[in-house]
């Protein structure tokens, strides 16, 4: 029988005492899922849960959520908002994830998975996996210190062992992370080789908290096949998201969009990137948003060219509404050369 991905996709899900409505999660994604991104996400919904960029624990104590550029929300959204932390001492991450909680996020998710270098110099992301004990007890401090869900994002580590991986996810269980988010690749690998989607079922198989699995999930078909094949609890979905921000609704059987979706969601992005930031640091974010985005077209290469051309936020305007002044071509999968 051909298995319901909506059905399943529309089970909610217990996560340390709280509940979300569905199983399908927009995953962390910096410089992406910024709060204006998250306003368009909530316009079409279908999701379960969001999760903000990275933001530093550092800083989150004393930052100032009204000028900050990642620590930035809208009240409307907190309820399933889930705030990322990175940081490698745990006092630190503890004391983040306090303000966390008093400002009434969701929760708190805890990044080991960046593999980006300038974060990995600074034993943060996914360098902390390579000290098991600090990374479990990262979690034991933040679980510690405040009563909302702990969640943690995590990839296979630094060598291409399952049982390494598996041994992280039960350490963060015993340390008392409320669910994970698994990406089964290896760090420094960005992406390059497929991710490990057996790796998901046996962190599954191993856990009694909730698992997402993640990586590589791109059409309803793929998210089938990761959950028959690995019984993961949810799936997180990160380039995909960018490209079509409409998937959860979409996938959750909430709405069936035409091709005028792609136009109109480019635009509205526009204008409420220009209620959320400044002039450069929207025309910055919605080029990055672009690449993601250009991956739908057979010629998104054109699309692409024009908005990182343009300017002010008026010529990036200009640049999408030239590009869909004739109806692009679709491209049958997303171009992987913008999805790297
Ligand atoms: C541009 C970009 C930014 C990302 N930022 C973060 C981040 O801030 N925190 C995090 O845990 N993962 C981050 N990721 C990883 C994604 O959450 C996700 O694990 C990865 O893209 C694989 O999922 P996908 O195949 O659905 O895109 C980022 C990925 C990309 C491409």
């Amino acid at each position: 029988m051909e298995f319901d991905l909506a059905a399943y996709l529309n089970q909610p899900l217990c996560i340390g005492g709280k509940t979300i409505p569905k199983r399908l999660v927009f995953a962390p994604m910096t410089y992406l899922g910024h709060t204006a991104f998250r306003e368009l996400l909530s316009g079409f919904g279908g999701f379960g849960l969001l999760f903000s960029e990275m933001c530093s624990a550092k800083t989150i104590p004393t930052e100032n959520r009204h000028v900050s550029a990642f620590f930035k929300w809208r009240d409307e959204e907190l309820p399933l908002l889930v705030c990322q932390i990175l940081g490698s001492e745990p006092g630190r991450m503890a004391e983040a994830a306090r303000r966390i909680e008093a400002e009434g996020f969701f929760g708190v998710d805890v990044n080991f998975g960046c593999a980006n270098s300038i974060i990995c110099r600074r034993s943060c992301g996914a360098a902390v996996l390579k000290a098991p004990d600090v990374a479990g007890a990262i979690v034991e401090r933040i679980r510690k210190a405040v009563s909302v869900p702990v969640l943690v994002k995590f990839r296979t580590g630094w060598q291409d062992r399952p049982e390494a991986a598996v041994a992280l996810a039960r350490r963060f269980e015993e340390a008392g992370a409320d669910a994970v988010t698994f990406h089964p690749r290896v760090a420094p690998d960005r992406r390059a080789r497929p991710p490990r989607w057996e790796y998901i079922g046996l962190v599954k198989q191993a856990l009694k908290i909730p698992v997402f699995g993640n990586g590589d999930v791109f059409d309803p078909d793929a998210c089938r096949r990761m959950i028959r094949m690995t019984g993961c609890d949810g799936v997180a979905l990160g380039r995909i998201a960018v490209a079509r921000p409409w998937v959860f609704a979409e996938w959750t059987g909430g709405a069936t969009p035409g091709p005028e979706i792609f136009h109109a969601t480019a635009k509205m992005l526009l204008g409420l990137m220009a209620r959320h930031f400044d002039e450069r640091a929207a025309a910055r974010r919605y080029r990055k948003f672009t690449l993601y985005f250009a991956a739908n077209f057979s010629f998104g290469h054109t699309l692409y060219s024009r908005v990182q051309n343009a300017g002010s936020l008026a010529q990036i305007a200009a640049a999408v509404d030239a590009f869909f002044a004739s109806p692009p071509d679709l491209a049958a999968a997303p171009n992987m050369n913008f999805f790297q």
